[in-house]
Order: structure tokens, then sequence, then C-alpha cells
């Protein structure tokens, strides 16, 4: 068995998923109401925020998905009490953290990245941090160097030893002066979580601001840190003495929510998405009417539907946030593969985020990737040959296939071309999707989808 299918089957079992595999009819839209939880990507950064606090802290709207899992193991590895107080309510008693082994560590971190955001954290509480290699989906080499600078500039020293990476503070942490050669998320993070409990101000310059950063920001406020936002990306940190537990509410799941609208339009289907909001979506819905969509913000959530015509083309760059996020590219390409005419997939954030194209070309699109990027588009990330760009030719129509799913987001599209492709698919891998979008199965029987999950 290889990696990928060893990490899907953990992600499958620690959600309950007792099937790795999913048979899928395709070719009927997809209809219905579902509800978004919390965003993966906020949910698992505001776990490791409890470990700095003195006091137990609360967070609602926690999605039942595998990566949320992992992070409890590690937190419980750590001496954390996890506690669940009712469906999607989290409580965090950071009362008596303590070494954990790492061969613990090592085996719970699996294919995720989160543990590099426990160094922080774990530097303050222990004065120490042993991390392991890190994974990740597979969508490009994921360099940690953005973080171990910015942990050396607080103070930290950072030894490799033969299990991983061993980080100190002899003289504990201090405030420091960073400016990221790229508003990286994870890096953004790394500081927050280290700058809010380090002697004296930090200074970041570059910083992500994306929605489940801000949201971040305002669980360290609300535990007592003292966090300014600045215009141009500059973030500055004043340090405090003690933090103490929060009680907080998640974002809505942004990419999530992107996803299904995206199995809407391509399904030619109506989905109702309870939960989700129009200020963190607002330049994933231009896209969206652009290719020929439509949607309605209501009080309670979303929806999106094909409404009949044929979808248009557009021509998409991925980008940090406002622009269009890395994460939305996948669902869409399979929509895209539905319009009239050529779309232009251009890919800026990730080295290796277009490879899941190949599945769809098996089903009977026509998606050529360039990938050194395209000639005419100036490179924004200029110190590396980075950008990727498809060039989509639709509409092609899409018959099943048997396929295996790469990563998290190239995954889910793989399951949209699937619903949308006429006959039967076989997907594998599907413990993969688990990592990161909650029910999935149970919110595709909602949506009148035809499957059956392999015995
Ligand atoms: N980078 C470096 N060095 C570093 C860190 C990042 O060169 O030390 C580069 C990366 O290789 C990449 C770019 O900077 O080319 C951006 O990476 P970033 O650090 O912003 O991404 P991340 O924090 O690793 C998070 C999300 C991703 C999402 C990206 C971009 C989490 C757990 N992951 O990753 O989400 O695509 O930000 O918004 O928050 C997903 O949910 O499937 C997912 C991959």
């Amino acid at each position: 068995m290889n990696a990928l299918t060893k990490d899907s089957r953990k992600a499958a079992a620690r959600v309950g998923l007792t099937s790795d595999v999913i048979t899928i009819d395709g070719g009927k839209p997809l209809t219905g109401e579902i509800h978004i939880r919390g965003a993966k990507n906020l949910v698992t950064k505001a776990m490791v925020a409890a470990l700095l606090a003195e006091s137990p802290s609360v967070l609602r709207d926690v999605p039942a998905i595998s990566d949320v899992g992992v992070v409890t193991g590690m937190l419980e590895a750590y001496g954390v009490a996890v506690d669940t107080l009712e469906d999607g309510v989290l409580r965090f008693d950071p009362s008596n953290v303590l070494r954990a082994h790492f061969a613990e560590i090592d085996a719970l971190a699996g294919s995720s990245r989160i543990p590099i955001l426990f160094c922080g954290p774990l530097l303050h509480r222990l004065g120490e941090a042993l991390i392991p290699d890190l994974g990740g989906c597979r969508i490009g080499d994921r360099p940690i160097d953005f973080h171990m600078d910015a942990l050396r500039a607080f103070g930290a020293v950072v030894d490799k030893s033969y299990e991983g990476i061993r980080l100190t503070a002899p003289d504990g942490l201090h405030g420091a002066d960073i400016e990221l050669p790229y508003p990286s998320v994870g890096a953004t993070e790394q500081v927050l979580l280290t700058a809010v409990l380090a002697k004296g101000t930090t200074e970041l310059r570059n910083a992500a601001i994306e929605p489940e950063i801000m949201d971040l920001i305002a669980i360290l406020q609300k535990m007592g840190a003292i966090i300014n936002v600045e215009p141009n990306r500059v973030i500055f940190i004043e340090g405090v003495e003690h933090l103490s537990g929060y009680d907080h509410r998640a974002i809505f799941d942004r990419n999530e929510a992107a996803s299904w609208a995206s199995a809407a339009l391509a399904t030619k289907g109506d989905i109702v998405l309870l939960g989700a909001r129009q200020q963190e979506l607002m330049t994933f819905l231009n896209i969206f009417r652009k290719v020929g969509g439509a949607f309605d913000v209501r009080e309670d959530g979303i929806r999106f539907w094909h409404p009949g015509g044929e979808l248009k083309p557009v021509v998409v760059e991925t980008d940090v946030h406002p622009g269009f996020m890395t994460d939305w590219q996948q669902p869409l390409v399979v929509a895209l593969t539905q319009a009239h005419g050529h779309s232009v997939v251009h890919e800026t954030v990730y080295e290796n985020r277009l490879g899941f194209t190949d599945a769809l070309n098996q089903m009977g699109a026509n998606i050529v990737v360039h990938s050194a990027g395209l000639e005419s588009v100036t490179r924004r990330v200029p110190r590396r040959p980075l950008e990727q760009a498809a060039v989509i030719e639709g509409p092609t129509p899409l018959h099943g296939a048997d396929i295996e799913i790469p990563d998290l987001r190239g995954g889910f599209s793989h399951l949209i071309a699937a619903l949308t492709a006429e006959g039967r698919s076989r997907v594998s891998n599907v413990g993969i999707i688990a990592r990161g979008y909650e029910h999935f199965v149970h919110k595709l029987e909602l949506l009148g989808a035809e499957f059956s999950l392999e015995d």
C-alpha cells in the first residue's frame, strides 16, 4: 500500500468512514441544502492557540474532519485535556502541559503540516520543541524556511536532529522585526502564535491577511493579546505576560463553500450552503457570476445554482487574499470543462497544484498544463519559477473513469467530475477528502447523488 493510501485510510478511520473507495453514477444535478461549519484552516490553528493559555478555551462550530482529530491527538500528547461539550463544541484545558513522546507526535502528524505551528507555543510553555518532518498535501515542495527564520529572529535555536527539528530558547523569546519574503499563511500564523507571549514588540511586514488569520487574531485578542493590523500587510504585536482561555465560534469554511458551489455549477444543480457568508467569498462570487453561475445571498447562507444556458470561459490567477484562493481553482476547473471556449487558470501560489487535471483528461476533458506558466503573465514570485497554467477547452462531456485522489482539493474536484460525468466512476483514496470536508458522504446523500461506498 502506498503512503497516500495509508494516509487516506487513517483519515477515513478518524471520521468513522469505513470505506476508502466510492462508486459514483454521475450526470445528475446536485440539489438541496447543506451546512458549512468552521474552517479547517482556522480551527486547527485555534486549537494550537489554546496551548498558550493558562485557563481552558472553548471552540464552537468545529467540523468533524480528520485534521481536527490529528490536532486533538497532538494536544492530548502534550497533556492538554480535550473534551467534546456537545456536537461541534470542543473544550481545551492546558493546565498540565508536558513533553510528548516524539514517536507519538510523528505518528499522529502523518501528512499534516500542523506540528510546525506548535513550535512557538511549546517554546513558551516548555522551553523546547521537537517537530517531525512535515507533510501536508502533495502540491509542491512546501518548505518551512520562513517559519525557521522567523523563530530564529525571536531567539530560538534551531538544530536538525535525526528525528526531526529540535528548537530551544535558552534565553526565552523576545520581540522581533520580521519581513516575510512572501505573505505566507502558515508563517504569519507562526509569528502571531510566537509573538503574543514574547518579551517586547514584534513588527511583521508582508503578512498574510486571509480571513482565517483575522479570525485567529480575534481569538488571540480574546485571550489577552495586543495585536494591531496596519495597512499594507503590516502587523504589530505587543508581547504580554499571560494569556487566558477563549470562547470563540470559528469562521465558516470558505474553501468548502467554494467547492460545493462549483459542484452545483458543474452538475447543473442548485445548492443552498447554510452558514456561508458573502464577505469572505466576494472574489469567488465574481468569478462564479462571470462563468455564468447564479447566486443569492440570504440571511442564513448563500444559494448557488446553474441558471441554464451556456457557461462562459474565464481567465483566473490564484493569489493571496483578497485574490482568488489557490484552494478554489481545482473545483472550479471541473465547471470550466463545461464552459464554451478557452479558460485559463494560472496557479501562482504552489508549484504543483494542477496535477489533478490528468484525471479530468482521462474523463474526457481537454486541459493542457503549461508547467512554466504563461509567458504573457508577469511573475509575481520571481525567486523561483513557480507558476503553472492550465488551459481548459470546453465544453467537453465527461465520462466515468477509475481515478485515484491525489490531495484534498484536487480530490474534491475528482468527486465533482465523477458527479458531472455520464456513467460510473470509481474513486479511490476518498479518505483524503475527510481531512477537510465534514460529513461529505452524508452531504452527497442529502444532495441526491447516486453512489455507494465499496466494502
Ligand atoms: N512557503 C515557503 N516557505 C515557507 C512557507 C511557505 O516558500 O516557509 C511558500 C509555499 O511553498 C507556497 C507559498 O509560500 O508556495 C504559500 O504557502 P503558505 O505558507 O501561505 O501556505 P500554508 O500555510 O502551508 C495554508 C493552507 C493551505 C492554503 C494556503 C494558501 C492550512 C493548514 N493550509 O497553507 O490550505 O492553500 O495556506 O492559502 O492553513 C488546504 O486547505 O487544502 C490547503 C492546502
